[in-house]
């Protein structure tokens, strides 16, 4: 193993109490001593919801909890994780046999992701393995990306443990597509900001190619996180991948309105790209293309001439082929107009104009409202969040992430911040189901942390 990758640190274990814990426990565990340490962020999406999937760029930061991972290289082929959460089972398999189960995303099924990802990429075989203890603290199924950093950190262990080197661009990249082994079609917003993050800045995220541009937040504001506390797995779902669809077969059915090749198609940004029209201009022509009500599969077949079929295995995904309504004039609409928010967005932070706070407020409401009656990714309890938080000083809130549960994150003012939090926390989480979760995971506020890391010691 060398120390290699694409940000390595030398530190001493002894001074970071979280590392010292996990080696200790790790020497416990294993009866030997981790040989190296990685970290990958969680992340909030401040602004872009469900459009890195279809092209557009989106708006987030790392956030300071992430996954951490204490790694030994063995000579044998089993690798062997742990987790320090007695909730996560242990989990042992030969690295030359990976097997990830769809149907059931169990924690260690997130390892896997990265670690195949890796192996493909270098189309490696017969490789040995490693004992692994994984430390996580982002809160899961919670829309700051738990699992997305889990393969990111297991695609940067494997890399590691190989004595091998990508760039934090083809590690992104790797990662967004190994994630898909485990079902869901997501885009790479997540991977993106867990190696691309840098501290004390955002990111506009850009795809095809992928690119990170510090996006810097107003200073008189503070981005505070909360968690409604409904858990949402995407991949334990279809929710998720129904949107994806519903998403590509609006892209197909805009496409072959404007007789342009709609086979090849497969994303909303195509459409625009191929027209070379605004973002405006595609919000008009949905209107004239797609109708609101809900589309049949046999309405969509009979559109794109196709059988269903067709419809089923070469376009939809396995657990959407069942679908019986699409709702494409609606999610396109999102799609749209979420895209030029996020360029709104960025222009307004640049700018900086002196009512800059509530014009960015005003942009992450409108983008709640759009997920909540567009795209029908909210829930009761995010829109009831998300009024709280308006109510007592936010300039702006919304859902973060996949959303049907999860976080909020909102806009305030640096001086309102003490009241918001009393506030909020007593009008949402004093409520006797909230009680028993520890107040600081639920609602705090957050910092654009950095990207992910390799620690060695000494
Ligand atoms: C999940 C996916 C991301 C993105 C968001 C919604 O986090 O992994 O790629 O699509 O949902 O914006």
């Amino acid at each position: 193993m060398a120390a290699v990758g694409p940000a390595t640190r030398h530190i001493q274990v002894a001074e970071h109490p979280r590392l010292l814990k996990l080696k200790e426990m790790f020497k416990s565990k294993f009866g030997s001593l981790p040989k190296f340490y990685v970290r990958a962020p969680g992340r909030v999406n401040i602004i872009g919801e469900h459009i890195d999937y279809c092209g557009y760029s989106v708006l987030p930061m790392a956030v300071e909890q992430d996954m951490l991972i204490a790694v030994e290289p063995v000579k044998t082929h089993i690798i062997q994780l742990a987790n320090t959460n007695p909730l996560y089972p242990d989990y042992t398999t030969s690295a030359n046999n990976i097997q990830i189960d769809k149907t059931n995303p169990l924690w260690h099924n997130y390892f896997l992701c990265g670690f195949k990802g890796i192996q493909e990429h270098f189309d490696l075989s017969n490789l040995t393995g490693m004992n692994c203890l994984v430390d996580g603290n982002i809160p899961p199924s919670s829309g700051l990306s738990s699992s997305s950093a889990l393969v990111c950190c297991a695609g940067l262990v494997t890399l590691t443990a190989l004595g091998m080197s990508l760039s934090k661009v083809e590690l992104a990249e790797i990662c967004a597509k190994s994630e898909r082994y485990i079902g869901t079609e997501g885009g790479g917003m997540d991977q993106s900001i867990s190696f691309l993050a840098e501290e004390g800045a955002a990111k506009l995220i850009e795809f095809s190619p992928l690119r990170a541009t510090d996006v810097k937040l107003p200073s008189a504001a503070v981005f505070v996180i909360a968690n409604s506390c409904v858990e949402m797995n995407k991949a334990a779902t279809s929710h998720f991948n129904i949107r994806v669809m519903e998403c590509r077969l609006a892209a197909k059915l805009l496409a072959k309105y404007k007789n342009l090749q709609w086979e090849e198609v497969m994303r909303l940004e195509e459409v625009q790209a191929k027209l070379g029209v605004s973002l405006e201009e595609m919000l008009l022509i949905t209107e004239d293309a797609l109708h609101a009500e809900p589309y049949s599969a046999e309405e969509i077949c009979k559109s794109l001439e196709i059988s269903l079929e067709e419809l089923r295995t070469q376009i939809l995904s396995p657990n959407t082929q069942d679908v019986l309504n699409f709702k494409l004039y609606q999610r396109a609409k999102h799609v749209y107009s979420e895209a030029a928010r996020v360029v709104q967005f960025k222009k307004i932070c640049e700018e900086a104009p002196a009512n800059v706070i509530q014009l960015l407020g005003e942009l992450m409401n409108q983008s709640h409202v759009s997920c909540r009656d567009l795209y029908e990714c909210s829930c009761p309890e995010l829109d009831q969040l998300v009024d709280i938080c308006r109510k007592f000083g936010a300039q702006g809130s919304r859902l973060t992430g996949a959303g049907w549960g999860g976080c909020t994150v909102s806009i305030v003012p640096a001086d309102k911040l003490p009241s918001f939090l009393a506030n909020v926390q007593e009008a949402y989480y004093q409520r006797s189901d909230q009680s028993s979760v520890p107040e600081k995971q639920n609602l705090f506020a957050t910092k654009p942390g950095g990207g992910a890391l390799v620690f060695l010691e000494g």
